[in-house]
């Protein structure tokens, strides 16, 4: 595995991105002495497949490492299964000298991130990303969090890994619906950030697709380490990366999750570059160029609800201030409108709901 990219952090520090084959050998290689117990966490899909070999590999250096796991899926990323899993690590005697090491999509990485943050006030962790959507996204940043019935991802904390840890091959296992969820979000990357990736997008697309290849991830991991390196908390550019979500994350749970992120933040790009180009100027071709990708890549291009279906989840999104709906909003593929500073605008509903409904 060779390093792709140092994430910048705060204070001054940085953690490595690591791509590649090999995930064992690589985190054996990066295990520090003061790390004196591991457990290694992953959902019912990856404990086995990805997570046992791990723990085989960290035991010749920490003894005994359990392996742990909790259902798949969006559902389970909830308070009661921390409370499960923090009395699991406790029940297998684990202290502060611990590192975790979390296996699997974004769920189990949000997951066992925010278990990490809190376990012993904070022990370190280590994101073995084994989905597409985790691996140019998820694993990097260190947001973490869990959901509640109000909405996603609402409780939570910054806690940065030590160290990502990517390989493309684990993707083959991926099933297809989940790697669509994945390129939805690489779209999103390179519209909001590099129109050459968009370029590249377009012509790897339009040669038929398949397995994504290794130096468009790896530009798409360069850009979320670039983006949130600049902006750990969230409170400038990183809000870009949230092109498509006021409206996805509504769709989602407007459907209540039987449309998946991918599929709902593809819509939700369109539904927002309709709303870019009355309020600042997103050229009409960038939005068809937005589209045809989209289709292209089997992904959705109509919301999946109606703009009354959703108003309710629009109005509680965590962007909004003092009640203002907010977006993200391009200028054009690959550049974002920085606003005053804070990469969101301020849009109105009946402009939202126009916008919803040229694209219906
Ligand atoms: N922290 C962040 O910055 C950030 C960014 C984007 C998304 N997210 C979060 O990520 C989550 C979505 O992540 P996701 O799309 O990876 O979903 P996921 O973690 O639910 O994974 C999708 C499915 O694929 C399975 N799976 C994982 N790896 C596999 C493999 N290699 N082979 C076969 N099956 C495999 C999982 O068990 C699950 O059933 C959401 O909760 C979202 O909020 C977080």
């Amino acid at each position: 595995m060779q390093t792709v990219v140092e994430v910048r952090q705060g204070a001054g520090g940085s953690y490595p991105v690591l791509c590649g084959a090999g995930t064992a050998a690589a985190l054996r290689g990066l295990w520090r002495p003061a790390w004196r117990q591991a457990a290694v966490v992953g959902d019912s899909n990856t404990a086995g497949r990805f997570g046992e070999p791990l723990a085989a590999a960290l035991e010749p250096l920490v003894g005994r490492v359990p392996v742990l796991r909790f259902p798949a899926g969006e559902r389970h990323k909830t308070r009661a299964v921390k409370l499960r899993l923090e009395d699991a690590l406790l029940e297998a005697g684990l202290d502060r000298s611990a590192c975790l090491v979390a296996v699997g999509g974004g769920v189990v990485l949000d997951l066992v991130g925010f278990v990490a943050a809190t376990f012993m006030r904070g022990v370190p962790h280590v994101n073995v990303a084994t989905t597409l959507l985790a691996q140019i996204d998820a694993a990097i940043g260190g947001k973490t969090g869990v959901n509640t019935p109000r909405g996603k991802n609402l409780i939570g904390a910054f806690h940065a890994p030590a160290a990502v840890l990517l390989d493309r091959e684990a993707l083959a296992s991926l099933p297809a619906r989940e790697m669509r969820n994945g390129l939805a979000e690489g779209v999103k990357h390179a519209a909001v950030a590099d129109a050459d990736l968009f370029d590249r997008l377009e012509r790897w697309a339009a040669s038929g697709g398949g397995l994504l290849p290794e130096p468009l991830l790896v530009r798409c991991v360069q850009i979320k380490a670039e983006i949130v390196g600049g902006d750990e908390r969230d409170l400038g550019r990183r809000q870009t990366l949230n092109f498509g979500h006021t409206v996805g994350h509504a769709i989602e749970r407007a459907t209540r999750h039987r449309v998946p992120h991918g599929a709902a933040v593809a819509a939700g790009m369109l539904v927002e570059g309709a709303a870019a180009r009355e309020l600042c100027g997103f050229p009409e071709p960038d939005l068809g160029r937005l589209e045809r990708l989209l289709r292209r890549l089997r992904l959705p291009v109509r919301p999946q609800c109606s703009f009354e279906a959703a108003a309710p989840y629009l109005h509680s999104d965590k962007k909004n201030v003092a009640g203002e709906l907010r977006c993200a909003l391009p200028l054009a593929l690959g550049r974002m409108d920085p606003g005053d500073g804070s990469f969101v605008r301020a849009v109105q509903p009946r402009l939202l709901q126009r916008a919803w409904e040229s694209r219906t």
